[in-house]
């Protein structure tokens, strides 16, 4: 098997109820964050890692990502008509320069693990990548590249994952390292992983991150799961199987998570992406400051 990822999976079929009103009409992929929607980041991380091909596995009103990465004739040729070079980049660069978009439809909201398991026919035999896209992650080298470098060393899937409150764990998969560790290692061998589990259930607080590198031997393990929590087929249980198999490690990866899936995530990323922006960041501090943030 090639220790190349070329393919990126990203599942954005979900019904993004926690933003709604916003989410109602317009997918919640396509939230920006200062001047970029959410999607537009994750595959620019996956491209960064260098990934070409983008499969999105999409569902009902999710046309508007389809729409975002597509060339739009009419407008690049306004923008050539008032002469504005700097936006018409902008717009072209939207898709990264050797990139493809596929699109492939979940035709009902199974989970996680069937989403992935819709993408099956286009990733074949090869390890791929599957980013979350409203875990907004900012690091360097960036995670993907991070857990593509991982699996170019050892060859197995790796997962991030990062220590997350006690309290939280019924939000993450949650996986527990086998064998002793010691505290400062990157990779972890994993030995167990459950879906959200009550905190006092919790085997660890290493929460998993919306960032996973997969052997395709995942597939028929995913085709063979059961529903799990919530009904739904999950990503999670197919790795538990996968554990059964395959090594699989968990990777603490280097930067800052945004977890754009919740309001208050959303806000602190909007809040340091803007303070980092070339064009507003310094008037934004100094409106901060002004007003005693
Ligand atoms: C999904 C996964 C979960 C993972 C999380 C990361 O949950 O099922 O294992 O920890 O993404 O963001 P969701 O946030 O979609 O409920």
């Amino acid at each position: 098997m090639t220790r190349r990822i070329n393919k990126a999976v990203f599942p954005v079929a979900g019904l993004g109820s926690r933003f709604l009103p916003a989410t109602k009409a317009s997918p919640k992929e396509m939230l920006p964050v200062v001047d970029k929607p959410l999607i537009q980041y994750a595959v620019e991380e996956a491209a960064a890692a260098g990934i070409t091909d983008m499969i999105f596995v999409t569902g009902r009103n999710k046309r508007a990502i389809e729409d975002h990465f597509d060339s739009v004739p009419e407008l690049e040729a306004a923008l050539q008509a008032k002469g504005r070079a700097d936006l018409l980049d902008l717009v072209h660069g939207v898709l990264p320069a050797g990139c493809r978009c596929i699109y492939l439809r979940q035709a009902e909201p199974l989970g996680l693990g069937h989403a992935v398991l819709c993408a099956q026919p286009v990733v074949g035999e090869e390890p791929f990548a599957v980013l979350l896209a409203d875990d907004l992650m900012v690091s360097t080298p960036p995670a993907t590249a991070q857990l593509a470098a991982g699996f170019e060393r050892e060859g197995c899937s790796i997962l991030a994952v990062e220590d997350v409150p006690r309290e939280q764990t019924g939000s993450y998969g949650i996986v527990s390292p086998s064998g002793a560790t010691g505290a400062g290692d990157e990779m972890l061998p994993i030995g167990h992983i459950v879906e959200k589990p009550a905190p006092a259930q919790a085997p660890s607080t290493l929460g998993v991150i919306g960032r996973y590198v997969l052997t395709p031997a995942i597939f028929p393990l995913l085709a063979a799961a059961q529903p799990g929590r919530g009904g739904e087929i999950q990503l999670t249980d197919g790795i538990a199987a996968l554990l059964g198999r395959e090594r699989v490690l968990a990777m603490k990866v280097k930067g800052r998570r945004y977890d754009c899936g919740s309001k208050l995530g959303y806000l602190m990323a909007t809040m340091d992406l803007g303070l980092a922006h070339q064009e507003v960041g310094a008037a934004f501090s100094d409106y901060l400051r002004r007003r005693g943030a």
